[in-house]
């Protein structure tokens, strides 16, 4: 255990238990400051050299500061869904929980395809949303957004709200190529999955919201750069 887990755990004065471990973090769900809490450690890894490693990650963690500062300027409307940054350090970042949601992941697994095609629409908002705002997110997956259920406005009916996380991978160098990066990899990620998901649902919505098409041969050419990639090798 490094000392500045040790800290955090000790500052914040509650348990953490284990929900996720990836490749270069591991995520515990707790309680900071009486709320109930999410703690991302980016553990340190042993086969990288240290300077290497430090500087890594105190780039992963500023990233995802700095998408969360930004989008809370310049985006409310996509903000006030997210959750909210409450502590980071140079391993550690503690966002406030996202209670009661599942991962467009989960949902996709236990939904009709009616409901993927309405889900696929509401990323696409939401990506656009995020591009707008000036970020390029960098990591979108089906484990990266997460849905809640949600009364809608002035209505007593149940609505789907798509929220975006893991904002590590982000910059905020928004053009066309990025964008259409961005795109590309949520594709890949989809299709690798659910290979009868038409990406085209996201697409559309995509478009709609930032009131251009230029995104559609960026996107083309960004797909046959990794068809040539897959065939060489
Ligand atoms: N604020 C939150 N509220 C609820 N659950 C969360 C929250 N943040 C993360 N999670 C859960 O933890 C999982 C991992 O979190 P996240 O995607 O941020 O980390 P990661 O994929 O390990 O990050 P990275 O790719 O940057 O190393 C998410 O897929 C989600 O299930
Ligand atoms: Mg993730």
């Amino acid at each position: 255990m490094t000392s500045s887990t040790f800290s955090i755990r000790q500052y914040a004065g509650s348990e953490w238990s284990l929900l996720f471990q990836g490749a270069e973090s591991r995520v515990y769900q707790g309680v900071f400051h009486s709320k109930p809490a999410i703690l991302k450690e980016r553990f340190k890894k042993t086969y990288r050299l240290d300077e290497l490693d430090q500087k890594l990650t105190k780039e992963r963690i500023r990233s995802e500061l700095k998408a969360y500062q930004k989008i809370e300027k310049k985006c409310p409307d996509l903000f006030q869904n997210m959750c909210r940054v409450l502590h980071s350090d140079e391993r550690n970042i503690v966002f406030t929980e996202l209670t009661d949601t599942i991962s467009v992941k989960e949902y996709f697994d236990q939904s009709s395809e009616e409901a993927i095609n309405e889900m696929l629409k509401k990323m696409g908002e939401v990506v656009a949303q995020i591009h707008l705002c000036g970020v390029i997110h960098g990591d979108l997956t089906t484990s990266n957004f997460l849905v809640k259920q949600q009364h809608k406005q002035l209505d007593s009916l149940m609505d789907n709200v798509v929220i975006p996380i893991d904002f590590g991978l982000s910059s905020g160098l928004v053009n066309v190529e990025n964008q259409a990066v961005d795109l590309y990899v949520l594709e890949r990620a989809i299709q690798s999955t659910n290979p009868k998901i038409n990406f085209n649902h996201l697409l559309d919505s995509y478009q709609k919201k930032m009131e251009t098409d230029k995104i559609n041969k960026k996107l083309d050419q960004v797909r046959m750069r990794g068809r040539k990639r897959l065939m060489i090798g």
